[in-house]
C-alpha cells in the first residue's frame, strides 16, 4: 500500500482538505525532481523518486535501504531503521547534499538535492546527477593527468597570498624538490636567486626570465609566465606559473651549431687534407733523402730529425682529418656492436694500450647488430678509451658497459678522474679543442668520434660531474629486424 500524501497533509499544511491534499500529490507526482516527504515516521516518495530510486510500489522507506555514501564512498553512519530528514527535523535546519546511493534495482547514482525541515517533517528534493558527476569526475581526472604528464613546469598558487597550492612533477623536476615539501610555500621561494627575491614574478600576463638554484646549488635558467585563473565571479583566485627551462632550449640550439660546424668543418677538412698531403710527401721524401746524406750525430741530421718528426705529427693529424670526412668512404654493413667492444678491448690489452688502468668491461645478453663500419666504430672506442687513460695518469678504473635495448644500443666508458670542468664542457667536442696541448693532444678525438656516431644515426653524449669522473655515451640505432 502506497502511503498517499493525504496521511501526511495535516502535517504539511497544518490542517489542509483531503481534497487539497489530493492536489498536492497530483503535483508533486507531475514534478521532475524527485521529493521525499517525511511526517512523522510516514515517509513519502513522489513518482520521480520513485522512479529515480527505482523503489518497489509499497515499500516501506529506510534511509538504510539505499545505502547512502559521501562522494568518496564513506558510508553515513546509519541505523537500519532510521527516516530520511531526521538531521533537519533534529536540528530544524537543512541543506545541500551530493551523495552516491545504491538505487532499489543496484544501480549505482549520485544524487544531489537539499534538505529542509516542513512543519514537523522534512521535505528532500534530489535530482540524479550521475552521468553528470561522471563527466566533471572524468574532466577533473583528465586535467589532473594532464597536469601531471605536462613535459612543462607549471605551479599553482593562491592569487592573494602567493601560497602554492600544488605543482607538477615537471616542476618538481625542474627545481628538484618534492611536490609536498613545496605546498605551502610563500615567496620569497628557496629556489629564487636571494639577488632577485624583491622582484614580483607574479603579475598576471608577464613573462619574466631569471634563474632558479637548486637545493645543490645548480642553477637553471627559465621564463616564468604567469596567468590569471578567475573564479565564477570574474575575480583573480588562483595563479597559473608556466615555467620553461631555458637551459634545455639553449642546450640545444649549442648542439645543433655544433652538428652544423662539424658538418661544414668536415668537408673543408677533406680538401685541405688532400692539398697538405701532396706537399707533406715531399718534405718527407726528401727529409728521408737528406737524413742518408747527413753525417749521422751532426747538427744538420738532429735538425733533419727534427723535420721528420714533425712531418710525422702533421701527417698524423692529417690522417684524422681524413677519418673525420671520410664518414661515408668505408662501406656500411650488419655489425655486431658486442663484437666491435670485445676486438677494440682485446686490442688495447694486446697491445698494452691502457697503461696503469684496469680496462672492466660488461656486456648485455641480446644482440645488438647495428648497421655500419666497424673500424669506425673502433675508432670511436680508442678514442674514448684514451681519454678515459688520460683523466687518470695515477691509474683507476675505466668501465665499458654495452647496454642493448628495443631499438638502440649504448655503449657507456666511464673513468675515474676528474671529470669535466663546467667552462671547458661545452667545447670539449669542438675540433681542435684540447687541454692537452703540453702532451701532444690534437683535439680531434672527441669530434671525430662524434661526426662518425651522427654518420651512423647515433649521438655520443658526456655526463660528468666535476670532481666525479666522466661517461661518454655512444648510441646507436639497431639494424632493422629484417636481417
Ligand atoms: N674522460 C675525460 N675526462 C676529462 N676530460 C676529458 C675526458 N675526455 C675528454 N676530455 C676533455 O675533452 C678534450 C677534448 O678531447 P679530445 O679527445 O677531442 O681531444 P684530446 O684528447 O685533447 O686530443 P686527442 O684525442 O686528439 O689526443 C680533452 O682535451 C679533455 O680536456
Ligand atoms: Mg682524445
Amino acid at each position: 500500500v502506497r502511503h498517499t500524501l493525504t496521511t501526511i497533509a495535516p502535517t504539511l499544511g497544518g490542517g489542509a482538505l483531503p481534497l487539497a491534499a489530493v492536489q498536492l500529490e497530483s503535483v508533486l507526482d507531475g514534478v521532475h525532481d524527485g521529493v521525499i516527504l517525511r511526517a512523522g515516521d510516514r515517509v513519502t516518495l513522489n513518482a520521480a523518486a520513485r522512479r529515480i530510486l527505482a523503489a518497489p510500489d509499497g515499500i516501506e522507506f529506510r534511509v538504510a535501504l539505499v545505502n547512502p555514501r559521501t562522494l568518496d564512498g564513506e558510508p553515513f553512519a546509519l541505523g537500519a531503521n532510521d527516516l530520511p530528514g531526521q538531521d533537519a527535523i533534529d536540528n530544524g535546519t537543512g541543506g545541500r547534499f551530493r551523495i552516491r546511493v545504491t538505487a532499489f534495482d543496484g544501480r549505482e547514482l549520485v544524487l544531489d538535492g537539499s534538505v529542509s525541515p516542513a512543519g514537523a517533517g522534512a521535505v528532500i528534493v534530489f535530482r540524479d546527477v550521475t552521468d553528470e558527476h561522471e563527466r566533471s569526475e572524468l574532466n577533473v581526472r583528465t586535467l589532473n593527468a594532464l597536469f601531471a604528464a605536462l613535459p612543462i613546469a607549471v605551479s599553482v598558487a593562491d592569487a592573494e597570498t602567493r601560497e602554492i597550492r600544488v605543482a607538477n612533477p615537471a616542476f618538481a623536476k625542474l627545481v628538484d624538490r618534492s611536490i609536498e615539501s613545496m605546498v605551502g610555500l610563500r615567496p620569497p621561494f628557496p629556489w629564487w636567486l636571494e639577488s632577485e627575491t624583491g622582484e614580483d614574478r607574479f603579475t598576471p600576463g608577464t613573462r619574466t626570465e631569471c634563474v632558479f638554484v637548486r637545493p645543490d646549488g645548480r642553477p637553471r635558467s627559465v621564463e616564468v609566465r604567469v596567468q590569471e585563473v578567475r573564479d565564477e565571479r570574474g575575480e583573480a583566485a588562483l595563479l597559473l606559473a608556466v615555467i620553461t627551462d631555458l637551459s634545455e632550449g639553449r642546450r640545444m640550439q649549442q648542439q645543433l651549431v655544433q652538428s652544423g660546424k662539424l658538418a661544414a668543418i668536415g668537408e673543408l677538412a677533406a680538401g685541405v687534407a688532400h692539398e697538405i698531403n701532396n706537399p707533406l710527401f715531399a718534405i718527407l721524401g726528401l727529409t728521408e733523402f737528406l737524413l742518408k746524406e747527413a753525417e749521422p750525430g751532426s747538427r744538420a741530421h738532429q735538425r733533419l730529425e727534427l723535420i721528420q718528426t714533425t712531418g710525422l705529427e702533421i701527417k698524423e693529424i692529417v690522417r684524422a682529418l681524413l677519418d673525420f670526412a671520410r664518414e661515408n668512404a668505408e662501406e656500411r654493413h650488419e655489425v655486431h656492436v658486442t663484437d666491435v667492444v670485445r676486438d677494440t678491448i682485446n686490442l688495447i690489452r694486446r697491445t698494452n694500450a691502457h697503461k696503469g688502468v684496469e680496462l672492466v668491461e660488461t656486456y648485455c645478453d641480446g644482440d645488438a647488430v647495428v648497421y655500419g663500419s666497424p673500424n669506425q666504430l673502433k675508432q670511436i672506442l680508442l678514442n674514448l678509451v684514451a681519454n678515459a687513460r688520460q683523466a687518470m695518469p695515477h691509474g683507476g678504473t675505466v668501465r665499458v658497459d654495452v647496454h642493448c635495448h628495443d631499438d638502440s644500443v649504448m655503449v657507456t666508458v666511464s673513468d675515474e678522474g676528474p671529470g669535466i670542468p663546467v667552462d671547458v664542457a661545452p667545447r670539449i667536442f669542438a675540433p681542435f679543442f684540447t687541454t692537452k696541448r703540453a702532451t701532444g693532444g690534437t683535439g680531434l678525438g672527441l669530434s671525430v668520434s662524434l661526426g662518425i656516431a651522427e654518420a651512423h644515426g647515433g649521438t655520443l653524449t658526456v655526463a660528468s660531474e666535476h670532481g666525479d669522473g666522466a661517461a661518454f655515451t655512444l648510441c646507436l640505432p639497431t639494424a632493422g629486424d629484417d636481417g
